[in-house]
């Protein structure tokens, strides 16, 4: 096992790394042949998709992919810390006990009841609550972060509206002119892409098509040299990730929950014109910074209940940084998505975001796009859910 007291920091960006680096696809296909996909309405459930799940059994498999991401950017623990080494590339391998998987499991209880007990079950305690990125939690304060300048707020704590802030409406027009004129938004109903996707490793650009249709449906496809592909698709309801068995245990993964939520919304954000209309409860908070850039900030929330977090450069007017919430047993997931580089869609007077980096608790992951042709007949097939990659 490593000595994780000499680990220097968290890595997130290092938590998937191992099973993608160490990972031969042909290693799990023994395994996967034994599990079974279901598409649409009732996504799988873990307890079923898995093969030694206890306690996280009855959420759907996104959720507790998404878990396990949280577990590792919770404790600074690498996914083969918990599991073995030889799960790196061994998806099998990840159903074997080991001690820190028992100790997991009885924190999760712990946090469970000091929850139940304390805070009527409201999830307020989370591994992150007493971890903060370490496996051992420390036991005094800290006297550098006592004498440091305080850390940026991060936006996306629910906010409360602020005093003497332009409005909702205000904010939204604001953007809508920057990016070309509510009439001109209005005519760009789809677009096709082309460009380059960046994973984990900054060496290994990908190939990038996009699929996009208003008022919120898109097709992501990156295109790995080695041949992997990876697809994201959205037809307006239902959501699905294919991803090659380097990177994910399931071929067909359906986005459930407050994800999917935030996937619409951010499919939507491709088409602004229906933006207020897509959340309530809009409130506006205090102005802040983002790279030294003055930004305006409006949350909102989704049908079910998730909260949105939108930024807009209080200069451009544009839209710099969208930040969305999963929900887990054990905390909420974040994942933020930095908008720049806007650029004119030829012959459509729209400028949309070329590039954006898409930043959660298990990577950081680059899209720049190249060239966009406005106004495409896409087929709807294009959106559905995509056959499996492997
Ligand atoms: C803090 C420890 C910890 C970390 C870090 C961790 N896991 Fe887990 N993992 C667990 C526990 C505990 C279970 C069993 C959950 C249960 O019994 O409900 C599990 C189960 C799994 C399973 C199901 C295996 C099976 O067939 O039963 C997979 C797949 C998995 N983890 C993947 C990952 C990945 C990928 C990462 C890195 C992003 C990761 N884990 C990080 C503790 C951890
Ligand atoms: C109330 C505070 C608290 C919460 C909540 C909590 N932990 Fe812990 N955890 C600790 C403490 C304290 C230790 C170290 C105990 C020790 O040193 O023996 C620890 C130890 C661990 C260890 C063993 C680390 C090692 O290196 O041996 C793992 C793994 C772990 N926690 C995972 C989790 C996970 C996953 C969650 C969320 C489900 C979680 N913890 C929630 C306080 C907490």
């Amino acid at each position: 096992m490593t000595d994780r007291s000499k680990r220097p920091d968290i890595n997130v960006g290092a938590a998937f790394r191992r099973p993608v680096v160490c990972g031969a696809a042909a290693l799990a296909v023994a395994w996967l042949a034994s599990v079974t996909v279901v598409v649409g309405q009732q996504p799988q459930l873990a307890g079923a998709a898995f093969k030694n799940v206890q306690i996280l059994k009855d959420i759907p498999v996104d959720e507790f992919l998404g878990t396990m991401g949280f577990f590792s950017a919770a404790t600074g623990l690498n996914c083969t810390d918990c599991h073995s080494e030889e799960s790196g590339g061994n998806w099998a391998k990840y159903a074997d006990e080991s001690p820190l998987k028992i100790r997991a499991r009885g924190m999760m209880r712990m946090m469970n009841t000091i929850n139940a007990m304390n805070f009527g079950g409201r999830q307020v305690v989370t591994c992150f609550t007493c971890h903060r990125g370490v496996s051992r939690p420390s036991v005094m304060p800290s006297l550098d972060l006592l004498y440091s300048s305080p850390p940026p707020i991060e936006p996306g704590d629910p906010i409360t509206q602020a005093p003497n802030q332009p409005s909702v409406d205000q904010i939204l027009e604001t953007f809508v002119q920057a990016i070309g004129g509510a009439a001109r938004v209005a005519a760009l109903t789809s677009f096709t892409a082309q460009g380059t996707y960046t994973g984990f490793d900054d060496a290994e650009k990908s190939d990038l098509e996009v699929y996009a249709a208003a008022p919120g449906k898109h097709a992501i496809i990156a295109r790995g040299k080695s041949g992997d592909t990876t697809t994201w698709t959205f037809d307006g309801t239902n959501a699905w990730l294919a991803a090659p068995a380097v990177a994910k245990p399931i071929p067909l993964i359906p986005t459930t929950g407050a994800d999917l939520d935030g996937v619409k919304l951010e499919s939507q954000l491709r088409f602004p014109t229906m933006i207020k209309q897509a959340l309530t409860n809009w409130r506006v908070g205090y102005p802040t910074t983002i790279d030294d850039e003055d930004v305006a900030i409006v949350q909102g929330t989704t049908v079910n209940g998730a909260i949105a977090t939108l930024c807009f450069d209080r200069k451009t007017g544009l839209l710099v940084r969208y930040v969305r919430y999963a929900n887990s047993p054990v905390g909420r997931i974040v994942t933020r998505i930095d908008y720049s580089d806007y650029r004119d869609v030829p012959n459509a007077g729209v400028k949309i975001p070329f590039k954006w980096v898409v930043v959660g608790l298990t990577g950081r992951f680059t899209y720049q796009l190249t060239s966009v042709q406005p106004n495409v007949a896409i087929p709807a097939s294009r959106f559905a859910a995509p056959a499996p990659s492997r």
